[in-house]
């Protein structure tokens, strides 16, 4: 049950009309009713929650809202949005996806911790390879917290103000103190990296050292994430200031089948041969495995057929391996199986082995 001071809370922001305390508020109570396990409660406090937010549901729309279009310099370099995705809609390893949906329980009760002088967690490093899901992921939790997103373009902001980008960098701190919201820094390598071009070595080390400096001293009520592929180039100083780093990987079998299904639901999928289909996409990352996905529907589709077969998505996935140099065949490089041995010596292979071969030839 909601402790006094929460409902005490409640009412008051309501009578207040405070929309934004009642649905932190709202959302606090749904986090932990939840956490109890009350799934189907917490689920109607969240539709109360959002009910109650119609003026922010209205403002979702950019440019209607002061908060959604930042003014002057900022709009520049910081770009708003208001996604819709949930996290659930990012296929991810348990741990990385558990820790991610803590830090939005840790955000919903933030008064909680801090009445015992604990803070939620709000600076995230997401690293790894092109294509696994990291900014998909900062999407997904503004989406989940209905915060904006607002996207930093730290190229622009680099190129374009050389000599005052720590100075351009402070306005964006600025609104992360000022204004709620995830802060998206994408691709994060491009201020380390810029320390080695020969650029202009000064001004790229005043630049990450200023965003480590901000970094540190930013208690505001905002989530920052940063993205990057190469987190072997940032040094310790850099990982340090993040509250958690999470590592990206490139999808195992069942993420892979996992991407597949749900980037086809609507085609018929019966009998497919998984393991020659998931063996093909080793290698690949998520954005590949689904861009092959919707290349075998766009086929099937002029095709004039509902189903996809084995034979489509092994195809498909071939021309993407194709595509990033990756060589098409998955299995070229790997030893010979006992089965595709036997075959060719024309000894009977079991019943599963030549449904599998049928369906690929
Ligand atoms: N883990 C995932 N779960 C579901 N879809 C994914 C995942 N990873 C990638 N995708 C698909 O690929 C697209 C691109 O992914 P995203 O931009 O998040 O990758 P990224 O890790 O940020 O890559 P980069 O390092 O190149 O910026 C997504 O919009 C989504 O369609
Ligand atoms: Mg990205």
């Amino acid at each position: 049950m909601a402790s006094a001071q929460q409902l005490i809370g409640l009412i008051k922001s309501h009578a207040e009309g405070d929309s934004d305390r009642f649905f932190d508020l709202a959302m606090q109570l749904s986090a932990a009713e939840e956490q109890k396990g009350h799934k189907r409660l917490a689920e109607q406090l969240r539709q109360w929650a959002d009910a109650g937010q119609m003026p922010r549901a209205e403002a979702r729309t950019p440019n209607l809202t002061p908060i959604a279009a930042p003014r002057g310099d900022l709009a520049q370099f910081l770009v708003a949005s208001y996604p819709s995705e949930r996290l659930n809609s990012v296929i991810l390893p348990p741990l990385i996806g558990e820790e991610l949906a803590h830090i939005v329980v840790e955000t919903r009760m933030r008064e909680k911790l801090e009445e015992k002088g604990l803070k939620p967690r709000r600076r995230i490093l997401l690293s790894g390879p092109p294509g696994t899901g990291k900014t998909m992921s900062a999407h997904s939790l503004a989406g989940e917290l209905q915060f904006p997103l607002f996207s930093v373009m730290l190229h622009g902001l680099i190129t374009k103000f050389m000599g005052e980008t720590a100075q351009k960098l402070k306005l964006v701190f600025d609104a992360i103190k000022t204004t709620r919201g995830v802060y998206l820094f994408d691709e994060i390598d491009a201020l380390a990296a810029a320390r080695g071009d020969g650029n202009d070595v000064g001004e790229a080390r005043r630049v990450l050292n200023s965003f480590l400096q901000f970094l540190e001293e930013d208690t505001g009520p905002s989530i920052v994430v940063a993205t990057t592929n190469l987190a072997e180039i940032l040094d310790r100083a850099v990982l340090r200031r993040f509250d958690l780093v999470l590592s990206y990987e490139l999808p195992d079998a069942a993420s892979i089948r996992e991407a597949l299904e749900r980037r086809l639901i609507g085609f018929s999928l019966s009998r497919l041969s998984w393991r020659k289909i998931t063996d093909c996409a080793a290698g690949l990352s998520t954005a590949d495995v689904v861009a092959a996905a919707e290349d075998a529907a766009r086929r099937a589709v002029l095709g004039d057929r509902n189903s996809i077969t084995t034979l489509d998505l092994v195809n498909s996935l071939g021309r993407r391996r194709s595509l990033q140099g990756l060589g098409r065949d998955a299995n070229a490089t790997k030893p010979e199986s006992l089965s595709s041995k036997r075959s060719r010596k024309g000894i009977p292979v079991s019943n599963e082995d030549g449904r599998r071969r049928q369906e690929a030839e």
